[in-house]
């Protein structure tokens, strides 16, 4: 035991048995309190973070305004919370925490698909829609865009029957969750590969779109000097048994927000050409689009795994829904 504590580590020095306390012997007490924690990870999570918190605290020598204020800002990101928005993954994806927690947790065999943010707008219950199904039904907008490609294995081989379940903005940068129907589902589908592991999605050609920036995290962003735009992407979960489910985005090459992405989430092998046509493809006619289009095309490779990572992406997409993703 050091000198100076007591068995459960407070300081017991000090005149007349006061406590004299240093910001350190503070930081220690508080750490013999979290010492006996019975379960191993809660234990190593909760020294770390106090370890982390108090150090943070002591180099920049908050003040109790400061504190005050974060505590504001917090409670301001918990009120703004509800069915339609979640704040705190805001704070996660524009302080580059979700991506780091992402690249922790999905390190991935060269070659597999590389995973990127969920973001909170991902819906439970979007439509089942056959190959070339319309997510993008109420857009009269965006120009018509076919995204192809196929689900494939490590050694190129096909996946048959892997469910893509995709979701983007409308041309006007909004969710449906955002927009004027809030209840009802738009620019969302989930597709099922062929038996040549293919699959093909319409929709219309990406926007870039700024995060929602009316809350405490805008105001981050904006006192930091930060916009608050992503480049224009679709995103994807895409799974099938046997493999490990790849939460990911693609993204157009030629948007200028790839550099500075506000939630950090562009990897270089997620980003996609979209190519112009000024005349429907003949793929594109059978499906009745008229005038110029886009084609993009781009391959999901899925590592092989048990079903315990399939349970944990659902799972994720289930208390998402729960915190306040629309069901
Ligand atoms: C999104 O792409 O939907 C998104 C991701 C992170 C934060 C906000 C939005
Ligand atoms: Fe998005």
């Amino acid at each position: 035991m050091p000198d100076g504590q007591n068995t459960h580590g407070q300081n017991t020095n000090g005149r007349d048995g006061a406590r004299s306390t240093t910001e350190d012997d503070i930081t220690a007490a508080v750490l013999a309190r979290f010492a006996a924690t019975p379960e191993p990870r809660l234990k190593q999570i909760m020294l770390a973070l106090i370890k982390h918190l108090h150090a943070f605290v002591k180099e920049v020598e908050l003040t109790e305004a400061e504190w005050f204020q974060a505590i504001e800002i917090l409670t301001e990101a918990g009120k703004m919370c509800s069915d339609k928005r979640q704040e705190f993954i805001l704070f996660s994806d524009t302080l580059g925490v979700s991506m780091v927690v992402d690249l922790l947790g999905h390190r991935k065999p060269e070659g597999a698909t590389e995973s990127t943010v969920f973001g909170p707008f991902h819906r439970l219950g979007s439509p089942d829609l056959p190959p070339g199904g319309n997510i993008a039904h109420r857009d009269t907008v965006g120009v018509p865009t076919l995204v192809s490609g196929r689900v494939l294995d490590l050694d190129g081989k096909p996946i048959v029957g892997a469910l893509l379940d995709v979701w983007q903005t409308q041309s006007n940068g909004l969710y449906d969750s955002q927009d004027e129907h809030p209840d009802e589902l738009h620019m969302r589908g989930k597709f099922r590969t062929d038996a040549e592991g293919r699959y093909l999605i319409r929709t219309v050609r990406p926007v870039n779109y700024p995060i929602p920036s009316d809350g405490p995290v805008g105001a981050m962003l904006k006192a930091t000097g930060r916009h608050p735009m992503r480049p224009a992407h679709i995103h994807f979960v895409v799974m099938a048994d046997g493999y490990e489910p790849v939460t990911t985005h693609i993204f157009d090459r030629t948007d200028p927000y790839l550099e500075s992405d506000a939630v950090f989430a562009v990897k270089e092998s997620l980003i996609c050409d979209f190519v112009r046509h000024e005349a429907p493809t003949a793929e594109a006619a059978r499906l009745g689009i008229a005038g110029p289009m886009f084609t993009a095309n781009f391959d999901f490779v899925l590592k092989p795994t048990g079903v315990a990572a399939r349970i944990d992406v659902l799972d994720a997409q289930r208390r998402l829904a729960a915190l306040g993703a629309r069901a």
